[in-house]
C-alpha cells in the first residue's frame, strides 16, 4: 500500500518594517510547516513618510511590483497562510503581484493582516482575490509602530483554527 502523500503547510508573508515577519514567525513556532518572504525586486526604500506616499500612489493605480522568485513547490501545501501588512486599506501590493499570478485552486487559504487600526476592506479583498481557494475566517493584527495591542490570546485563538 503506498502511502497517501502528506500535504504540508506554508505560512508566506510580506513584510515591510517587520510585524508582519514577526507574527509569521509566532505562527510557524505554533504550528510548524514552511515559511517564506516574498519582496520586491525594487526595495521601498526613502524615509516612512515617503514609503507611505508612494505605497497610497500604487494602491490608486492598482500597481503589481516585480517580485523576486520564490522556487516553492506549491503542490506539497494544501493550506497557505497569506499575511500582509495593511497598506492604505487593502493588502500590500507585493501581495496583489502575488495574488495576480498565483493558482490557488483547492487550496485552503487562511490570511492575516497588521495594521495600525485602519483594517479597511483588507480582509474581504483576499477573500476575492484568492481565486478557486477555500478562504477562512482571516485575523487582523493591531500594532502602534512596532508595539503589539492585539492580545496574544486572541492571536492564539485564531491559530487554533487552522487545520493540523
Ligand atoms: C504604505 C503604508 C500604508 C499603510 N496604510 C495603513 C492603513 O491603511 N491602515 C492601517 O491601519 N495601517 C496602515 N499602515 C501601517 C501598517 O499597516 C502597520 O504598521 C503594519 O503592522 C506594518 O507591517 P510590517 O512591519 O510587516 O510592514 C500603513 C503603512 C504603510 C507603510
Amino acid at each position: 500500500m503506498r502511502r497517501k502523500r502528506e500535504m504540508k503547510t506554508l505560512i508566506l508573508y510580506y513584510s515591510y518594517g517587520g510585524n508582519t515577519k514577526r507574527i509569521a514567525e509566532m505562527i510557524q513556532r505554533e504550528i510548524g510547516g514552511d515559511i517564506a518572504r516574498m519582496d520586491t525586486v525594487v526595495p521601498y526604500d526613502g524615509d516612512y513618510d515617503e514609503v507611505v506616499n508612494q505605497g497610497q500612489r500604487e494602491i490608486a493605480e492598482g500597481y503589481c511590483p516585480e517580485l523576486k522568485p520564490l522556487n516553492i513547490s506549491w503542490r506539497d501545501y494544501d493550506t497557505i497562510i497569506l499575511g500582509s501588512p495593511v497598506w492604505w486599506y487593502t493588502f500590500a501590493p507585493a501581495m496583489r503581484s502575488f495574488l495576480e499570478r498565483a493558482d490557488l485552486t483547492g487550496k485552503i487559504v487562511y490570511p492575516f493582516t497588521t495594521n495600525g487600526g485602519w483594517l479597511g476592506h483588507t480582509l474581504k479583498d483576499f477573500e476575492e482575490a484568492c481565486k478557486g481557494a477555500i478562504v477562512k475566517p482571516g485575523l487582523d493584527v493591531r500594532f502602534d509602530e512596532s508595539m503589539l495591542r492585539t492580545s496574544e490570546k486572541d492571536i492564539q485563538a485564531w491559530i487554533n483554527t487552522i487545520r493540523r
